[in-house]
């Protein structure tokens, strides 16, 4: 089979690297991609926001067997919905069932309405109904803009005052656009032990009959070392997740996403997919946090490594509805993915310097900013690589990554030093 993966970053370089190990694969082809995914697939100069531009395209290319469509703007578009109209076979979600992610206003009222645990809330499109329910509330308490907003539209504000000005930046000054013309604003949760509250991601497999959840990951949103700095798209990840157990495996299986994909069935809006749920574990149980409409970034980095079996054999088997008929199996030990990052990232930063790679052992690169310019590897992005290293513990891993990080160079190159110790308590 010949396979397009549509995307630009470390996720759709490790989708590669994944399908790239599949029996049942010839070529790979990526849109647009990066240094990185031109190594291993056809790098294809479109723009994938432009639906009418990737049906020529397809139409233009029928050895092409198969699209994944990783990023969340091509599916809350229809992307999906269009090259199924055209004929073609395709992992992801359609733009209805999308909506999981690109509407935080809708999976709240998704939760809400069929008794999923998620944290207290209320919807406004009105600026001042906001602020007085805010005023009653109190601090601490989080704002969401509704839409997507590069995993920026998310405020947690310790006090009344930061509340009211992320109020007004969100609703008034429209700092995420027209994502902020709704909002929700949601209690905050607290975790079991540790403060802020402890997260897992869970990504899945599901054909909308069938879920399978993947081995889990935790992410490091924040810019520097201690949870501390700016929130940035992930500056690493490590799995499995210390915390997690069998027990609250099967209460995630059955108090979150089994009653997720049968509400998306009773909305009429079958999810086929990879669906993302960012979990919290409280006092009072796993609680949903968010949920993506597909595989996370910088998590698919360090969970595709561990999967045994064909990712290819499990996207036709989401495709056509048969899940049930395969076994998805995960090697044994840990994983972990240190993100390399632009001087300055998430805010300004300068492109274009020029990277040296010395000696990293057995290390994978993952490359999500990076371009060739005048024959040189250069960044052009602000996660630039993902150092991954397996191990038969995440220390092992951790120790092998920082090794080949250290052997990596460029101009202004900011990392975490902290990926994989966090909730080491259990
Ligand atoms: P999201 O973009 O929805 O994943 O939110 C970004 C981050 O904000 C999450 O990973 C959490 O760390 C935090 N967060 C979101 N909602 C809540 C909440 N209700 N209580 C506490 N923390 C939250
Ligand atoms: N790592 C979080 C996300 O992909 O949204």
């Amino acid at each position: 089979m010949n396979v397009l993966v549509i995307g630009n970053g470390g996720r759709e370089h490790a989708i590669l690297l994944a399908l790239k190990k599949s029996k049942r694969v010839e070529k790979l082809y990526c849109m647009k991609g990066n240094a990185g995914t031109a190594q291993i697939a056809e790098n294809v100069n479109v723009d994938y926001m432009d639906i009418p531009a990737v049906l020529a395209f397809a139409e233009a290319h029928p050895e092409i067997d198969y699209y994944v469509v990783a990023p969340d703007d091509p599916l809350a578009i229809g992307l999906v919905d269009a090259l199924l109209g055209i004929g073609k076979r395709c992992f992801g979600p359609t733009k209805d069932a999308a909506i999981i992610e690109a509407s935080k206003a809708f999976s709240k009222e998704l939760m809400q309405k069929y008794g999923i645990p998620t944290a207290k809330s209320a919807i406004f499109s009105d600026y001042d109904k906001a602020l007085s329910y805010i005023e009653e509330q109190g601090a601490p308490i989080v704002l969401k803009a509704d839409g997507l907003a590069l995993g920026k539209g998310v405020l947690i504000c310790n006090t009344i005052e930061d509340a009211r000005s992320g109020l007004k930046q969100i609703m008034l000054d429209k700092a995420f656009g027209s994502a902020g013309n709704k909002i929700v604003i949601e209690e905050c949760m607290q975790g079991l032990k540790y403060t802020p509250g402890e997260e897992v991601s869970v990504l899945s497999f599901t054909d909308g009959k069938t879920i399978v959840p993947m081995i889990t990951s935790c992410d490091h949103k924040r810019a520097k070392d201690g949870d501390k700095g700016l929130n940035t798209g992930g500056m690493g990840t490590f799995s499995p997740c210390p915390f997690w157990t069998k027990e609250l495996e099967n209460e995630v299986m059955e108090k979150i996403m089994l009653p997720t994909v049968k509400a998306m069935n009773a909305e009429g809006r079958t999810f086929k997919g990879c669906l993302y749920f960012g979990l919290m574990r409280t006092k009072d149980g796993m609680k949903v946090v968010e949920y993506n409409s597909r595989f996370g970034d910088p998590e698919t980095q360090v969970v595709l490594p561990m999967l045994k079996t064909d990712l290819m054999d499990i996207f036709e088997a989401v495709t056509d509805g048969t899940l049930d008929k395969i076994n998805i199996e995960w090697e044994d030990g840990a994983c972990v993915c240190v993100v390399l990052a632009s001087g300055g990232y998430p805010e300004k930063y300068a492109k274009g310097k020029e990277i040296t790679i010395g000696d990293i052992g057995d290390v994978q690169l993952v490359h999500a900013g990076t371009a060739i310019k005048d024959g040189k590897l250069v960044t052009s992005g602000g996660r630039v690589l993902g150092v991954v290293a397996k191990g038969k513990t995440v220390d092992e891993a951790r120790q092998k990554a920082y090794k080949a990080v250290d052997n990596i160079n460029w101009d202004g190159k900011q990392y975490r030093t902290d990926i994989g110790i966090k909730y080491r308590l259990g």
